[in-house]
């Protein structure tokens, strides 16, 4: 290479993110538009602290393509196209031509119905544009975020977050709700299965309108959400563990009844959710909510989430409990945390 074109050699900086996975309170079933992300609803959910994704972005003059490496391995060609889409758009509102090297890594299952994606594409979006040169808002990077996996517009705030349906691309983003102090809400994950899924979130979006149901959830989620948002203010349990479980039933009617029908349940999880009923009849203040995967998430407040880990632990067919608490926003990763973190 002649010494002018290494002058002319754009060097850029990496950089790293981490971003937290969210379990959604009230569910994001369906899209208005397929390609933006932009929800047939809004939703709530709480970010997952202690599970994390952490994305190294490269942009480098001369790679012939973008390179996607998840957990140390060539990524499959269908996340590899869904990770470039978003670098496209980072390429874009940056003016850089580079492709990119992006390194993942998730410290949790990937594919199960943990909302792998939702961390992923914040890690990404945050490190992507940051990599570019680029400083964006919490806004601006929820936005982005979106395009990638709606969900994921909800792991760039901390704590109790609210993805605002918007309708439109300037106006679906997510704000945080309440600061993950605020509630020390335990997230304890039964783990049944950790193959991938069948049918991946993404599509399933694009079949929920063919469930008679789907019209009846959507007009009904403004009030769903209400009760939720103002649970949470109050830290009512009650309260949420009843709009929680609801929201999170008729997301699955609407699956069960799409066109293709969607079964993400296995007998376990329904073996887990029958036991969280009997736990709460008991006098424990325990709830469940299922995403598209057949895990089930038992939601409680801290001081009882010691021993409901424990008794799910306990269920035949559970092979692993994660306990997630309230988390914080998207961050970048500073040299010296990376450093903290070798010790
Ligand atoms: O963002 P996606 O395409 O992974 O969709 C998420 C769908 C659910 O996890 C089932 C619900 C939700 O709101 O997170």
């Amino acid at each position: 290479m002649s010494v002018a074109l290494q002058h002319h050699k754009k060097i850029y900086n990496p950089a790293t993110a981490i971003a937290h996975p969210n379990i959604a309170l009230i569910k994001y079933w369906g899209d208005l538009d397929p390609d933006l992300h932009i929800p047939s609803n809004g939703s709530i959910s709480m970010s997952l602290g202690g599970l994390f994704t952490r994305t190294r972005v490269r942009f480098e003059d001369g790679l012939p393509d973008d390179r996607f490496v998840l957990n140390d391995k060539q990524a499959d060609r269908q996340s590899s196209e869904r990770v470039s889409k978003l670098l496209e758009r980072v390429r874009q509102m940056s003016g850089t031509t580079c492709h990119a090297l992006v390194e993942s890594r998730n410290n949790f299952p990937t594919g199960v119905g943990i909302a792998s994606s939702a961390a992923g594409f914040a890690a990404l979006s945050l490190a992507a544009t940051r990599a570019a040169g680029l400083e964006l808002d919490e806004k601006a990077l929820s936005r982005l975020a979106r395009t990638g996996s709606g969900s994921a517009c909800r792991s760039i705030p901390g704590g109790f977050v609210e993805w605002q349906a918007g309708g439109t691309d300037e106006a679906s983003f997510a704000i945080s709700i309440a600061p993950p102090g605020h509630w020390d809400l335990v997230d304890c994950i039964a783990v049944v299965s950790q193959e991938e899924k069948g049918v991946r979130s993404i599509l399933g979006h694009t079949v929920a309108h063919t469930s008679l149901l789907q019209s009846a959830r959507v007009e009904n989620a403004p009030r769903r959400l209400k009760m939720c948002r103002e649970a949470i203010l109050r830290r009512d349990f009650e309260e949420l563990a009843e709009v929680v479980e609801l929201d999170s039933n008729l997301m699955h009617a609407v699956m069960i009844t799409s066109n293709p029908p969607l079964f993400y349940w296995q007998p376990e999880t329904m073996r887990i959710i029958q036991a969280i009923q009997s736990m709460r009849k008991a006098g424990l203040p325990v709830c469940y909510t299922v995403d598209a995967g057949p895990n089930v998430h038992a939601l409680s407040p801290a001081e009882s989430s010691v021993k409901i880990t424990e008794m799910i632990g306990a269920i035949s067919g559970v092979s692993q409990v994660m306990v997630a608490h309230p988390g914080g926003p998207a961050r970048i990763e500073t040299v010296q945390s990376e450093g903290e973190r070798r010790e």
